[in-house]
């Protein structure tokens, strides 16, 4: 019960980031581009952005060691036997590794509000940053018509 409400959490929370980070590579793309001031509105997506990124990992993180696809697998089959099957080797490794690079790129980008640095360097640091994590993220996400690993779009 608890476990699958952290999993429905985990779940939807993909869709928050993903809006969260194509309204933040829009916004420092155009503010790259038309000079724009960095204005209270970017910090706030970048706040959200890295709250939803950091709890999302928190959960993740839960998921991976109480549930039955990250350590018991391990602990039960050893590390090993997992390697050689897909799908559990996509769950104990490929995505949590992938998600956890993105993650660290969402962090990076959004360090930029606090440097002192130009507007346009904060625009220019948070686009790659975020766009880069965005790749990550889409080609790391178990879609529903990835074979084999595929979940719901829920
Ligand atoms: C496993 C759990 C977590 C880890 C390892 C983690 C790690 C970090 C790290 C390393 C930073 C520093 C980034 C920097 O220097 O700019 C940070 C900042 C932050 N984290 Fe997390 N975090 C976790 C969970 C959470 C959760 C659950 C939330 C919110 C619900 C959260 C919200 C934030 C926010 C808002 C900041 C930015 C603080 C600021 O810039 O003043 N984090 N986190
Ligand atoms: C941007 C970050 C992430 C996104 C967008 C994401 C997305 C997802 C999605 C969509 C699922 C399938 C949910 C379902 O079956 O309904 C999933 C499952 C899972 N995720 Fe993540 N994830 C992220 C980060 C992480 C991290 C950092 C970890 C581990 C530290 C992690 C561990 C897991 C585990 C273990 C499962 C499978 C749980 C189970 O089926 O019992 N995820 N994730």
């Amino acid at each position: 019960m608890f476990y699958n409400g952290l999993l429905l959490l985990h779940s939807l929370l993909r869709w928050v980031i993903l809006i969260l980070l194509l309204v933040a590579i829009v916004k420092s793309y155009t503010g790259m581009n038309a000079g724009k001031p960095f204005s209270a509105g970017d910090k706030k997506v970048a706040l959200f952005l890295m709250i939803s990124a950091h709890t999302t990992l928190l959960v993740g993180l839960y998921l991976w060691f109480f549930g039955p696809w990250g350590m018991a697998n391990i602990s039960n089959l050893g590390f090993g036997e997992v390697m050689k099957d897909r799908v559990m080797r996509y769950y104990a490794v490929e995505h949590t590794t992938g998600m956890l690079i993105a993650i660290v790129l969402i962090t990076i980008g959004r360090g930029a509000v606090k440097k002192k640095m130009t507007d346009a360097a904060k625009y220019k640091k948070m686009f790659w940053f975020f766009l880069i994590a965005l790749v990550i993220i889409l080609a790391t996400v178990p879609w529903p018509f990835r074979a084999g690993i595929g979940r719901p779009w829920l």
